[in-house]
């Protein structure tokens, strides 16, 4: 469904002087019917790939192929396949859903009986049908976001390119639109999905890891879990400072993470628990819960983000 091609986006700010780019040398392709998720810090260039595979931004390096058609040179082929879901809120805040609805309908030459059938349906599967009459700009934000979701539905799209459509939406809401997303997904189509979310790349078939402009990693959510190079333990402690400077000092101790009330400490293959403990009693330090877990995505992506950021070069060239 989609080929990328060395797909790069550099952006010129006159007023500068200086370029950013940032989209940088992304190779890779999606299978018709996948779910691919696409996490990465701000600014690490999620939108700018969506937009270029969108066809409403023109790479500056390399190609993308959509369904077969070259995206640059042939965006209007591509307009028909794909829904594209903004990150920020595109419709009309003056307009009612229903005048959204049928706004979209004109864009997309969705006429006669269709045309009401279409947006009925779509507003009851987003749940948005008792709030029909009511205009964009009074709808919550995750009502919003499910009307930019049925709104991009309107033609029936096989490739969904979705750009943070759960960010600043209540645990529940967000629940609701991945049930959506869901059906679609079973229903045959591709979407591509871009979250900071851990548990909603844990639900995807593939997740790439943007950093900076680069596709670090690129894998199954099981897979991405085993490329962390050591064991995780988990160390909850009075003094959690105190304890990550300790152990950020420790022989054998390649990452230590927060999380809340403990620390994920990520060391060599086949530490020692039993020593690991005394050398932080030796250091002062009692652990309330100290145990091994399983690596967790969010812990492989930060290593690798940590990574890249002490040495750009290197982590990009391996
Ligand atoms: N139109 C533009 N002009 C100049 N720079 C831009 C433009 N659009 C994006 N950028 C820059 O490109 C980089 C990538 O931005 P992009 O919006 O793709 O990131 P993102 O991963 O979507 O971030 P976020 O999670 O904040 O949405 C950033 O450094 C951003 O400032
Ligand atoms: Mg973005």
């Amino acid at each position: 469904m989609i080929h990328l091609e060395h797909l790069g986006r550099t952006f010129k700010e006159r007023l500068r002087h200086r370029s950013v780019q940032a989209v940088h040398d992304l190779t890779l392709d999606i299978a018709p019917g996948e779910l691919f998720g696409l996490v990465g810090p701000d600014g690490a260039g999620k939108t700018t790939t969506l937009r270029m595979l969108a066809g409403i931004l023109k790479p500056t390096e390399g190609r993308a192929e959509v369904a077969g058609h070259d995206v640059a040179q042939d965006p209007e082929a591509i307009k028909s396949i794909l829904g594209y879901m903004p990150q920020q809120f595109g419709l009309y805040g003056d307009l009612t859903v229903d005048e959204n609805m049928a706004f979209m309908c004109d864009v997309f030459d969705v006429t006669g009986e269709e045309r009401e059938a279409r947006i009925r349906d779509l507003l009851a599967f987003t749940g948005l049908g008792a709030f029909r009459a009511r205009r964009g700009r009074a709808l919550s934000g995750g009502m919003q976001k499910k009307l930019s979701l049925a709104a991009c539905l309107i033609h029936r799209p096989r490739l969904l390119l979705l750009d943070e459509p759960t960010t600043g939406v209540d645990p529940v809401a967000r629940r609701e639109f991945w049930d959506v997303l869901t059906t679609l997904h079973a229903d045959g189509s591709t979407v591509i999905v871009s979250t900071p979310y851990m548990d909603e790349a844990e639900r995807c078939n593939r997740v790439g890891l943007m950093y900076d402009g680069h596709l670090m990693i690129c894998d199954t959510p099981a897979a991405i879990k085993r490329m962390l190079p050591g064991d995780v333990f988990a160390l909850q402690a009075p003094d959690l400072n105190h304890a990550a400077d300790v152990l950020n000092a420790m022989p054998g101790v390649s990452d230590v993470q927060s999380y809340g009330d403990r620390l994920s400490v990520i060391m060599e293959r086949g530490s020692d628990i039993e020593r690991l403990r005394r050398d932080l009693a030796h250091e002062g330090i009692e652990a309330i819960d100290l145990r091994p877990v399983p690596p967790r995505l969010e812990e492989t992506f930060i290593y690798f983000v940590r990574r890249y950021a002490a040495e750009p070069q290197q982590a990009a060239a391996s």
